[in-house]
């Protein structure tokens, strides 16, 4: 999740376009680029680190120009570099683009363009672009350099698979700048005598709040006194502008009031970014032979508050789908206590971040027993990601608000993708298993969509309840860590005493602090510990609790029979349903907060990366 900001206009650009990523610094922040057209040679800086940097290094190269491009990146492909950082260029140095999302095919279009004798200077998908634009520029005929531009582009854009938005600037085109949408957000800001493209709209929201907002496969040509935008068959479109009512602080959630909702909202996407890579080769991100992916014998997970929970879950998944025994340790734990040096044991550390004290200190615990370390990781380049022999990245974007939400639903859906790999490759699942729940995984996404449109619904059940002095939060097997995710959220943002259970282990303490009206939330999707669950709503409704039943369509006729309140949440497979189970807590826990009057997304004592021990 990158951000991209784009001028055209009578003034210089630079000033625009700095202000324009800064305002994008939410969307990634470990390098930034700028390029802009002086005359028809185009001047590219670059710098590492946040927009700041960059403007130190824009000053003094002081570029000038009524046309530019700039690019905040949240790093994807290539560690965080200067050579990394967008814009990129073709050979000649005469097309720049920055891009937002990851073109899948890349590995396979950077071999053909190499042996076509074009030279790459990035470990980037983006470069791809810049040289195959170069390379149809050969192939196209137009009557002048726009329309070769264009039909470069719209070449090009038949050639690359994947999510993108993309930016194009062409030194025979001064004045023009092409704009590119294709499942990846993208942005066109109408002003007078100057047009603007960005990945959102705070990027330009200070000039003008007149914006189009770009379908797939469309592509817009920003000129200084207008914009052209052509649909996905290339036909010319009515331009209809929408006027943005927003401040620039509600601009940059999205129009939500906060991080943490917006973030509960990214998760559809999110989820569709994470299973980009859900076929990784983990032998290959391990540096492991088949022979060595075949002898694990044991599976450390490590990691802290939230990504816990995520690690939690995937104990059930990599024993039930590959077969090998795994413990989840806290990080602050495992570093304490006696490990024995087992031999094939592989050390998982899950973290959004990458930079947590305690997770990065008991990886290298694992790295001095001779473990061979894995990071499930959103970030990068970071210390994490350096310390292990590999890395699985999550790519849900940057999470700002504190509490997370998008990253621990795509931390578990990343462990799935680990576990089928590894079941695949012991033998542990036949094709056949592995086919039908690789299906299973690609129906996710669609699932989470529907699972967010229950907001309404919590929100209005938070009225009843919010004043509550205690929650309680049940769920077996795959739905346990839920429960205890559900009340990590709760206690985070609203500060509301909160805890999660076994289900089945109430009876043996926990139902002692179940009273009249406390508010009990049940995690009991309608499989096969369903009617297990179902007693246990029996036991806490007899002490008086206030039962809300969370359950797939098949359980709620029985759940209406002992709950107070039921929500439907979709139904996948049942291994994944916790990773939809745990939305309706999500935004249970904004809202409660919300309706307490809380600094959601700085919740009082807690940070977002806990970088000390
Ligand atoms: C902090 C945050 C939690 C997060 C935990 C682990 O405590 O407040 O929300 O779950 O760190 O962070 P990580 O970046 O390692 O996932």
């Amino acid at each position: 999740m990158c951000g991209i900001i784009g001028y055209v206009g009578n003034n210089n650009s630079v000033p625009y376009i700095i202000d324009g990523l800064k305002r994008l610094e939410y969307r990634g922040y470990d390098s930034a680029g700028i390029s802009i057209l002086q005359g028809h040679e185009l001047v590219t800086v670059r710098a590492v680190g946040k927009v700041a940097e960059l403007e130190k290094a824009t000053l003094l190269a002081n570029p000038k120009g009524n046309t530019g491009i700039g690019h905040t990146r949240w790093a994807t492909h290539g560690k965080p570099s200067e050579e990394n950082s967008h814009p990129h260029t073709d050979c000649t140095g005469d097309i720049v683009v920055v891009h937002n999302g990851i073109i899948e095919n890349y590995l396979t279009l950077r071999d053909k363009l190499e042996s076509r004798g074009h030279r790459f200077k990035s470990e980037t998908d983006t470069e791809v672009i810049a040289h195959l634009i170069e390379e149809n520029l050969l192939h196209v005929r137009a009557e002048n350099d726009q329309d070769r531009l264009l039909k470069a582009v719209q070449k090009t854009n038949k050639e690359i698979a994947g999510a993108y938005a993309y930016g194009v600037l062409w030194a025979r085109t001064p004045g023009l700048l092409i704009g590119v949408k294709n499942q990846s957000p993208m942005v066109v800001g109408l002003g007078k005598d100057e047009n603007f493209l960005a990945s959102d709209v705070p990027a330009f929201l200070k000039h003008t709040n007149k914006v189009l907002f770009l379908e797939d496969g469309e592509i817009a040509l920003l000129h200084v006194d207008g914009v052209t935008v052509l649909d996905k068959d290339g036909k010319e479109k009515e331009v209809k502008p929408v006027k943005i009512s927003w401040d620039q602080q509600t601009a940059e959630k999205g129009g939500f009031a906060h991080f943490m909702l917006k973030e509960i909202y990214d998760q559809p996407q999110a989820i569709e970014d994470t299973l980009r890579t859900a076929r990784a080769d983990f032998g290959k991100i391990l540096g492991l032979d088949t022979t060595g992916i075949r002898e694990l014998r044991n599976i450390h997970i490590i990691a802290c508050g939230t990504a816990y929970h995520a690690g939690l879950v995937g104990k059930y998944y990599i024993e039930q789908l590959a077969g090998i025994p795994v413990s989840v340790d806290l990080a602050s734990e495992y570093k304490y206590r006696a490990i024995p040096p087992l031999p094939h044991t592989l050390a998982v550390a899950i973290s959004q971040s990458g930079e947590t004290a305690d997770t990065i200190g008991a990886i290298k615990k694992a790295k001095e027993l001779g473990f061979r370390t894995l990071a499930i990781c959103n970030v990068l380049g970071s210390t994490l990601t350096r310390t292990c022999d590999g890395t699985f990245f999550t790519h849900c974007g940057p999470e700002i608000s504190v509490a997370s939400t998008k990253a621990f639903t795509s931390q578990i859906t990343s462990v799935y993708a680990l576990a089928l790999f590894l079941g695949k490759a012991n033998g542990n699942l036949s094709q056949a298993a592995f086919d039908k729940a690789y299906k299973g995984l690609l129906a996710l996404s669609k699932a989470m969509s529907e699972a967010v449109k229950l907001e309404y619904e919590v929100r209005h059940l938070t009225r009843k309840i919010y004043k509550a002095d205690r929650f309680i939060f049940l769920g077996r097997n795959v739905n346990f860590p839920i429960a205890l995710e559900g009340a990590l959220k709760l206690k985070e943002v609203s500060y509301r005493s909160a805890e999660g259970f076994a289900a089945g282990e109430i009876k043996h303490g926990p139902i002692s602090i179940i009273d009249k009206g406390t508010p009990v939330f049940m995690i009991m999707p309608h499989d096969s510990l369903f009617e297990k669950m179902l007693s246990a709503c029996q036991e806490c409704r007899a002490r008086g609790a206030f039962v809300v039943v969370i359950t797939t369509k098949n359980g709620v006729k029985q759940a209406k029979d002992v709950a107070d309140k039921v929500i439907t949440v979709p139904q996948t497979d049942d291994l994944l349903q916790p990773i939809i189970d745990v939305v309706p807590l999500q935004f249970l826990a904004y809202w409660i907060a919300k309706r307490l009057g809380c600094d959601i997304d700085q919740p009082r004592n807690l940070a977002k990366s806990v970088t000390v021990e």
